[in-house]
Formats: C-alpha cells, structure tokens, sequence
C-alpha cells in the first residue's frame, strides 16, 4: 500500500481495518503459498519399477575414464582400478540399473576392442566427444565387474549404427554363454568363468539421429532382424529394447508398436530439459535468474505431456501393457562451462537440479504402470550428474541427494494423490507451485515426496491421508539460499539434506515446506 493511499484512507477513518486487511491478503499471497493434499491410502495403484531410478554412463568426457575407472596404478584410491569413493557414494545410492556404453558412442563401439589384455586394445577415437583418444581400457569385463561392485543390473547398449546382427549376436555369446563355445572360452580366459547375466538389452540408440539417421520404419524392420539374434541360454533372454524418439515424439512408438510383433519388450524415449528451450542457446548451469529458475522447472514438466501422448498410442496398440516405455536418457542439459571441452558436457549441478530430478520421479510414478525405466543422463561428471571429480576429490551433487532421498521410493506401491495448490508465476510463466507423490514402500510404510517450486515463499502443504491413521511425519528436506546453490569439491556439503518433520493439527497433516525445496517424509 502506497503511502498516498494510506493517508487517504486514514483520513477516511478505516486505517486499521484496512491495515489488517491488508497485512492479512498480503500474508495469504506473497508469504505462503497454502495447498492441500489427499492421499488415497486405500486406492494402491502400480508398483513403481525400482528402474525408474537407474542410471547411464557412457564413454563421454570424464565420465567412465577419472569418474568410474582411474586404472589399478592410479594414485586416487582405488579397488582393481575402480575409484573407492565413487564406488562407495554410488552403493549408498542403491543404483537399480546402469545403460552403457552409449548414448552416441553405443552406435560406434565394437565389443571386441574392450577385450583382452588392456595394453593391447586397440585405441579409438571417440568422433561423437571431443575427439578424444578411446583407450578401450574399460571394456565388458570393466563394465560388469563395475556393475557388481555396485550391486546393479546391467542395461547394455548395441550397435546398429555400424554393427551387424553377427556382431551383437557373438556379443551376447560371449557375456552369457556357459557352454564351451570358442567365445565362452576366450570370456574364461580373459579372467571370466560364470556367465554373465544381461539383464536389458538396447537395439541401437537414437537411431533417428547419432544411431544411424534412419526412419522409424526403416529402424523397425532393422529391429525385427537383430532382435532375432540377440540370444541366451535358456531362462537368461535379456528384456529387449527398441530404440524410440524424443520430446513431444509418438512416431516411433505408433510405428514401432505396429510393425513390430515380437522380441520388443520396451522402447526407449529421450528428454532433456533446457532452460530455454532453445538448443543453441540452452541456459546456464549456475548464475541464472528467477526467469531460467521457471522456465527450467516449467519445461521438465513437459515430459508428463509427452509420456501421456505415448502411453496413449501404446494403450491403443498394446492394451495388454506387454510394451514398457523406457525414459532411458533424461535430465538438465545447459551451455558448455567455460574453460572446459564442449564435447565433455560437464556441467554444474545445482538445487534447480535436484527439482527437476524430484519433479521427474513424481511425474514418473504417475506413469508406473508403463514407465518401467528411467535412466538419467548421466552418472558421473557428465550432463545432469550424481557425483563430480576432480582429480581425487569428489562431490556428492544436490541430485545425489534427491536420487537418495527418493530410495523409499523404489518397489514402493503407487499411492493416488489430490493435490489443491496455487500457481508460481512469472513473466508468462507459470507452474503449480507444489508437487506431491505418495506411496506404500516395501516395508509397509507410506512415503511421501514434496516439492515447493516457488523459490521465495514457504509452502504449508495440510495433508489429509484415507485409509490410513496418522501421527506425524519425519524425514529429511533439501533447500538452500540460492537457486543455484551448489556443491564443489572444495566445499562439497553446501547443500545437503537437513532433517524434517511435520505434526498433526486440526486432524490433519500440517508440512512446512521451505521455498524452492524437496523433502521427502515417512508416515507415523
Ligand atoms: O547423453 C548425451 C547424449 O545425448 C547421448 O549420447 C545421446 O544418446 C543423446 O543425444
């Protein structure tokens, strides 16, 4: 209120009712934002794929070479050439599932250059990044062994792109056989007795792009034919993955789901989310306005419009939900850093980050009947990373944390939430300011994950649950002052969960959620 107006007013003798009026409507529109939410605890929907929390590493910048693997000479802590830190931050993290070697790089890997004796693999160059020497010092053996020291599945991407049906085939001979074929014995005697198990296999990635540049016909009838030869022993067939599209896409899944009758268990779709939308000019990881704070938040949510259109075509062609949609690359994706190699995409991660990554589960788990996979991209030191090196140093990012808050979440029973909440606006964008998921872990315990979007305002959220007595929550919340608060290895716990709790009032759940934050609460 101006104070031109004030003394009009005062002079109109309504001062103080208008004071508290004001005070009052001011409290209800810029301090808090006030929503409810109803969770159906008596209405328990799919089960949420441990998967949706699964994550990719491919042969890209820093990502596998210094973020995975250091070699067993190497100075930095290491167990048979893997880093101890990362391995024991990524245990913590009950990786469910790991996508390698690509991405881009899948379409040009041949498996044989990643085997034997390492001093005599034959060194590449890796064209899709920077350019850069590929070693093939981590190879399939690196890459399992990698997966069993975290306790992971495995996801193994093919190569269609300038593979053959042949190749893949010997590929998987090699990983599964437990016979005494001439590829199973090299596997034994390049240090592997037991078969592996391959527990997903992709046909190609990108295949409209850096996988081949094909149509998605094209692409289907190549399905079809290596498909046909990715073979197991008995009871070990690996889930089959077809390559799918992108964005606001649904060619490749209508096409896919018509032309294709057998050996297609999932497709795979790619998002990335930029701040402006524009590829060129994507937005900064750090030192952004309110303005990339919205539109960043606002354009991940996109991904809820494209899941449904694509799930619509499969409930049409598959209503039998034998075909999973597999998000299997997702995440922030901004400008090159200064001072760094563009084709490393290293980027800064920040709290921004860990909302995209908590407002993605959420819309994920509402799409738990069909989206069985989410693979984020990527896991180590590239794009919308868990964890950053330099040299032997390491920091956990705010998207660590969001991944390890949400690990309740993992097997967990989708539970139906109604959520009333205002709109954060700005310029023309707007979003509802808080979004809510909530489910039944395996343990029997109702979970709850909340995120305020709005960077200013608290978020009283009063839940009410059906189905199921309440007393209180506890857990833990992740905020901070800045938007583009972040970790570094010189200051590697700037941002971190806190503890949190919320009480009973008035019958109902009363959680106060800090601006711009996740929490994530068990029931009592
Ligand atoms: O994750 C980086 C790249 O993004 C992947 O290699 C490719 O599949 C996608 O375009």
């Amino acid at each position: 209120m101006t104070r031109q107006l004030r003394t009009r007013l005062r002079s109109l003798g309504v001062c103080c009712l208008v004071a508290l009026m004001s005070g009052s409507a001011a409290a209800a529109d810029t301090a808090t934002v006030n929503a409810t939410v109803t969770i159906r605890a008596d209405q328990p929907g799919a089960v949420i794929n441990p998967n949706i929390y699964g994550q990719f590493a491919e042969h890209l910048g820093a990502g596998i070479y210094e973020g995975i693997w250091v070699g067993e000479k190497s100075p930095i802590p290491n167990t048979n050439g893997y880093r101890n830190d990362v391995v024991a931050a990524l245990k913590a993290l009950h990786v469910p599932v790991v996508r390698w070697p690509g991405g881009c790089f899948a379409d040009e890997y041949h498996w044989r250059d990643g085997i034997g004796p390492r001093e005599k693999r034959p060194v590449k160059v890796n064209t899709h990044w920077g350019g850069v020497a590929e070693t093939n010092e981590f190879g399939t053996h690196e890459f399992m062994m990698f997966a069993e020291l975290i306790g992971t599945k495995v996801y193994i991407s093919g190569n269609v792109g300038s593979g053959s049906p042949q190749e893949m085939a010997d590929w998987m001979e090699y990983m599964t056989s437990g016979t005494v074929s001439t590829l199973a014995n090299e596997r034994r005697k390049n240090g592997r007795d037991k078969p592996w198990e391959v527990h997903y296999f992709g046909i190609g990635n990108e295949t409209w792009g850096c996988g081949g540049n094909m149509t998605p016909e094209y692409y289907a009838n190549l399905f079809r034919q290596f498909a046909t030869y990715v073979k197991a022993p008995r009871g070990h067939r690996p889930t089959i993955v077809a390559s799918g599209g992108h964005d606001e896409g649904t060619k490749w899944v209508e096409v896919l789901t018509t032309n294709v009758q057998r050996d297609m268990d999932a497709i795979s779709h790619h998002y990335y989310t930029t701040p402006s939308g524009v590829w060129a000019k994507k937005g900064n990881s750090l030192g952004f306005g309110e303005n990339e704070w919205i539109s960043t938040l606002k354009r991940t949510m996109l991904i809820d419009e494209y899941i449904s259109k694509n799930e619509a075509i499969l409930e049409k062609n598959d209503p039998q939900n034998k075909v999973a949609f597999y998000v299997d690359e997702w995440g922030t994706w901004y400008d090159p850093e200064p001072g760094r190699e563009p084709g490393f995409l290293w980027q800064q991660n920040s709290l921004r980050d860990a909302l995209v990554a908590a407002i993605n589960f959420n819309i994920f788990h509402r799409h738990a009947k069909r989206v069985q996979m989410a693979n984020i991209a990527q896991m180590v030191n590239v794009l919308q990373a868990m964890i950053l090196t330099e040299g032997p140093k390491m920091a956990l990012t705010p998207t660590y944390h969001a991944f390890q808050m949400y690990v309740p979440f993992q097997g967990a029973t989708f539970l139906p939430t109604e959520v009333q909440t205002p709109n954060y606006s700005l310029g023309s964008d707007t979003v509802p300011a808080v979004s809510v998921t909530a489910a039944r872990d395996t343990a029997g315990k109702l979970q709850v994950a909340l995120v305020n979007l709005d960077p200013r305002r608290e978020a009283v959220v009063t839940a009410d649950v059906t189905g199921a007595p309440v007393k209180g929550a506890s857990g833990r919340v992740l905020t901070a002052n800045a938007m583009d608060a972040h970790n570094t290895v010189e200051a590697p716990e700037a941002v971190k969960p806190t503890a949190f709790s919320a009480r009973r009032s008035g019958g109902k759940l009363v959680l106060r959620l800090p601006p711009k934050s996740v929490a994530v609460v068990a029931l009592d």
